[in-house]
């Protein structure tokens, strides 16, 4: 499986947007071994996952997992997508507004120390950036077992204009049916922690 790196392009050679005219396409934020990605790219063969993922290394272990599932019949080639390069830099590059069906952000780094809370791939900025990707009723994932995480994210997310929860307040769940577990969620849930689930819908205008 290919993995387009977002190093490779410049001003000088910008990427091609990454487009699905005939399939909804979903996109994956830090897709880590690419767990998540591949299990829900064999549940829905008509969907285009992009898998987003800054360390190359986590890439290339997502790459070989992908590569036996094709092999195995259980996803094919144009069922997903894997891109090297940095949420913060990379949306506008490679994605056109309003392309998005799902994003999903499961358990991002939680960045504890306060000067290091512009790292988290949550907050408002962001969080308009998330919105302005989806379609209309588009939805975003974000999923954590971290309490102080989930709780900047929820109050990030209900103040963005354009989006609205899935879930009453708190606006999360603890238990969401159907949502494929990611490295980190099988980790966790070995630990025994809580995992906090929530959905964020683009209001139609
Ligand atoms: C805690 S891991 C979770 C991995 C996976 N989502 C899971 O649940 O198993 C967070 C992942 O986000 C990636 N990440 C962190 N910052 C990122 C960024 N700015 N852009 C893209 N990926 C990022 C990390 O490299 C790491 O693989």
């Amino acid at each position: 499986m290919n993995i387009i790196r977002e190093w490779d392009y410049d001003d000088n050679n910008p990427p091609n947007k990454i487009v699905s005219a005939d399939k909804p396409l979903s996109l994956e934020i830090g897709c880590g071994n690419g767990l998540f990605l591949s299990t829900i790219a064999a549940e829905f063969p008509q969907t285009v996952f992009v898998g987003l993922e800054v360390k190359h290394k986590c890439l290339t272990a997502a790459a070989k997992k992908c590569d036996r599932l094709v092999k195995e019949n259980k996803i094919t080639e144009e069922n997903v997508i894997l891109l090297n390069g940095d949420v913060f830099t990379a949306l506008d590059k490679f994605f056109e507004p309003h392309s998005l069906e799902r994003i999903y952000i499961n358990f991002p780094d939680p960045w504890f120390k306060k000067r290091h809370l512009k790292k988290r791939i949550v907050n408002p900025d962001m969080a308009m950036q998330y919105a302005k990707l989806l379609k209309p009723n588009g939805k975003l994932y974000f999923v954590t077992d971290n309490e102080d995480y989930r709780d900047y994210a929820m109050e990030v997310l209900h103040g963005c204009a354009d989006l609205s929860s899935e879930f009453d307040s708190p606006y999360y769940v603890t238990k969401l049916d159907r949502y494929p577990q990611s490295l980190y969620e099988k980790k966790w849930r070995e630990e025994g922690r809580g995992i906090y689930y929530s959905g964020w819908i683009v209001r139609s205008v």
